[in-house]
């Protein structure tokens, strides 16, 4: 897979790709990540990339031209490949696990990151296949969103991950959130770590986690066993679980 992101600011996101799992991707996959610098395709003299709004108002917007030119340039660089291009956006579709799995998949990959108030809207119709946002709330620039989807995507692609973090990762894909964990010691300001992980018992160290990923979701984001992949028992478990802390209450 081919990540290409257009920005105007390409060091800040290639210094976080030297720190990132980003940068393990680039070496133990066959996951590329490319930045490129929008403002050298201006195509006037001061390399200018913004202007006023027609209209009025405040700020200024991204121009098309500057855009257009360094889309072509990828294109070129990716042949006949088909390409989705997302523009990072608070107006996008909210970003989730199943899109980054969706989006995993795809051979190239190109994300625009927006500054200033915003983009011209015609380069947004020519060229852009999907709007994503990263939550309800207002960055100043599509740089640090760019990151945290490319981050969930590559996470994804195999050889990225060791085989041990990969397999963990579909213990939460099935719509739960994590058990809690416990390294040594094993007491820690009076605290004990559960005796069943200590048991050497794995078939009970099993049970006994996934029983607490769905009590931790229960407390933390109830909203989720909605769709979670339960058990006809399990679900039995929810309902004596919220019962008994009702009457506790
Ligand atoms: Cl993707 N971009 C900006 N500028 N702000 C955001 C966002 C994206 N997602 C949430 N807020």
């Amino acid at each position: 897979m081919r990540i290409t992101i257009m920005t105007l600011f390409k060091e800040t996101i290639d210094h976080m790709l030297n720190y990132s799992i980003m940068a393990r991707a680039k070496k133990n996959s066959d996951v590329m990540i490319d930045t490129i610098d929008i403002r050298p395709f201006a195509n006037n003299k001061h390399l200018q990339v913004d202007d006023y709004p027609y209209g009025g108002g405040a700020g200024m917007l991204m121009m098309s031209a500057p855009i257009y030119n360094c889309y072509n340039h990828i294109k070129n660089q990716n042949g006949a490949e088909p390409m989705r291009v997302v523009y990072m956006t608070p107006q996008g579709k909210v970003w989730n696990q199943q899109m980054a799995e969706e989006f995993s998949k795809e051979q190239n990959l190109v994300i625009l990151c927006g500054h200033y108030e915003g983009v011209d809207q015609r380069i947004l119709d020519e060229i852009v296949t999907d709007e994503i946002s990263i939550g309800d709330y207002v960055l100043t620039g599509g740089e640090l969103a760019a990151l945290v989807i490319a981050d969930s995507i590559v996470r994804l692609i195999p050889g990225v991950l060791g085989k041990k973090e990969s397999f963990e990762e579909e213990s939460f894909s099935d719509g739960l959130l994590e058990y809690p964990q416990y390294t040594r010691p094993p007491i820690f300001e009076g605290r004990k770590v559960p005796d069943i992980l200590l048991s050497g018992n794995h078939k009970k160290i099993d049970e006994y986690r996934r029983e607490q990923a769905i009590i931790n979701t229960l407390n933390k984001r109830p909203e989720l066993l909605e769709k979670a992949n339960l058990s006809e028992s399990e679900k039995q478990f929810i309902d004596q679980y919220i019962e008994n802390d009702c009457k506790k209450k």
